[in-house]
């Protein structure tokens, strides 16, 4: 398929005549009049809709040397936060593409800081972004060539770092959505870790794949457990981003390529979407290339335990006890609680290697999308603060994080009768059940923290600057995160 060459650039000029075929200006109902020529439409365009809660739309000046006027409303209260930036960049994207347009610019808002610029980069990133690779060529649509960031006044040079760094982390991000959207007969545990090596060398971060022999040799009971009813070989995949040395901030994804849930099989309806379930994985790549991109001084460590979990006559069954690396045996209740099976072995392995902190990323429990929907990542922790930063990361990025509780009452729900532990807790508290099963190979001392992506990792619709699909969650969070810990 022809890539199509696609371009972010500053100016310091408005546009006037059709440097761009649409212009999206973000406004804000209170804002000041700045006398620039777009003001009049967008003026026409509010005295119509009065305070009438629609949020955005185009309008058209009647000349016809200017481009057509995608207005985002913002109200007041957004003001300065980068996600408004982002929210109307991406939304204004989006409608442009849906027009056909091959060219559009965006109007920062006037005393920009660094996150609007940044964030305004992501949201025309994000939100032309989809994938129409497996389609033939007429059904599919181009996004627009060239993305122009306008400003009423001169460009900082901190002003254009912050572009280009929102641009690595939102192409970094795409990445991750383009894996999520694949199907399973695609994106095998294979694909995961050629795909890893195939980044780590376009970006200059390292890979090591662990096989199926290898896992036996080292002890992978719980990954090798889920994986043994597919034909497909599980593999556990190591990236490191170096950095400038020292305990490495470790990233670990859910990588289960396709969960039918084994012998405790799922109902058929819905079950397609079970391709993402190996969203956290793919975001974990796309940290990695992102961390390698940037340049990060922090040392990244990403851990991918990867399988297919499927029914067969190989499977491991309901009632089975399993050791994993941790040397804890795991009586497996239900064959679909699998993703805490393969993240015990890796989060085992994660502390082998003297962390600064873990963070988890798991489309874990379908409890997650009922107790928060689709609107937060659920975050368990024991770890003084962690959740907090997590929260503050997630404000900036526009990806919003909530957090479940891990008291001890709840641990009794995994009592096993003949082993350490058993992979369920019954009905309540199905999230936290999950968390805490992944607590029980965590050490006290260890930073860590699991975010449970079930019900943000895809969108049943688009809007702002997430197209309809997967939505490649937890990329800029994390490195919003590692941020705030490398300043602090
Ligand atoms: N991958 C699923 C969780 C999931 C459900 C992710 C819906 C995204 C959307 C996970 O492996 C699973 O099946 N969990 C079970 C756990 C249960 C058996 C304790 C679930 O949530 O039903
Ligand atoms: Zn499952
Ligand atoms: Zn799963």
């Amino acid at each position: 398929m022809e890539k199509r060459l696609r371009v972010v650039e500053i100016r310091s000029e408005m546009p006037a005549g059709r440097d761009v075929e649409a212009f999206v200006v973000p406004w804000f109902d209170d804002a000041p009049s700045t006398g620039e020529w777009w003001e009049e439409a967008a003026g026409q365009w509010l005295e119509r809709r009065g305070d009438a809660g629609e949020a955005a739309a185009w309008v058209r000046l009647g000349a016809t040397d200017t481009p057509d006027v995608f207005v985002a409303r913002l109200s007041a209260g957004e003001r300065p936060a980068a996600e408004s930036c982002r929210r109307a960049a991406g939304a204004g994207v989006r409608a442009a593409r849906e027009r056909g347009l091959t060219s559009v610019g965006f109007r920062m808002p006037d005393g920009a800081d660094a996150g609007m610029w940044q964030a305004s980069a992501e949201g025309l990133e994000l939100g032309d972004w989809r994938y129409d690779g497996l389609r033939e060529t007429k059904g599919r649509t181009a996004p627009p060539e060239t993305r122009l960031l306008h400003a009423a006044e001169a460009v900082s040079a901190d002003a254009r770092a912050a572009v280009r760094r929102g641009r690595i982390l939102a192409e970094a991000q795409n990445a991750t959505r383009e894996l999520v959207t694949l199907p399973g007969n695609t994106v095998t545990p294979r694909y995961l870790a050629e795909t890893a090596a195939r980044l780590g060398r376009e970006h200059g971060f390292s890979t090591r794949v662990r096989g199926r022999d290898e896992l036996e040799a080292d002890g992978f009971g719980a990954l090798l457990a889920v994986s043994q009813g597919s034909v497909e070989e599980p593999c556990f995949i190591e990236m490191e981003h170096e950095g400038g040395g020292g305990a490495p901030y470790v990233v670990v994804g859910k990588g289960v390529t396709f969960d039918a849930g084994g012998i405790s099989l799922k109902p058929a309806s819905g079950m397609e979407d079970m391709k993402y379930d190996m969203a956290g994985a793919a975001a974990v790549l796309g940290i990695l290339t992102a961390a390698a991109r940037l340049e990060l001084p922090e040392r990244v460590i990403g851990l991918v335990p990867a399988t297919e979990n499927l029914p067969s006559g190989t499977a491991v069954k309901p009632g089975d006890v399993v050791r994993g690396l941790s040397g804890k045996s795991i009586e497996v209740i239900n064959t679909d609680a699998e993703g805490r099976l393969i993240l015990s072995d890796a989060l085992t392995y994660a502390q082998r290697l003297e962390p600064a902190a873990i963070i988890d990323m798991a489309t874990l429990t379908g409890a997650c999308v009922i107790a928060l929907g689709h609107h937060a990542v659920a975050v368990l922790t024991a770890s003084d603060g962690l959740a907090d930063e997590l929260s503050a990361a997630g404000a900036v990025t526009g990806e919003r994080t909530w957090p479940l509780p891990l008291w001890k009452e709840y641990r009794a729900q995994l009592d096993s009768d003949i082993a350490d532990i058993k992979n369920i807790g019954g009905r309540g508290g199905g999230t936290i059940t999950g968390g805490w099963f992944l607590r029980e190979f965590v050490a006290d001392d260890v930073r860590w923290a699991h975010l449970d992506i079930a019900g943000t990792a895809w969108s049943e619709k688009a809007h702002g600057w997430q197209p309809k699909g997967a939505t490649g969650v937890g990329v800029r969070l994390v490195h919003e995160w590692l941020r705030a810990c490398g300043s602090g």
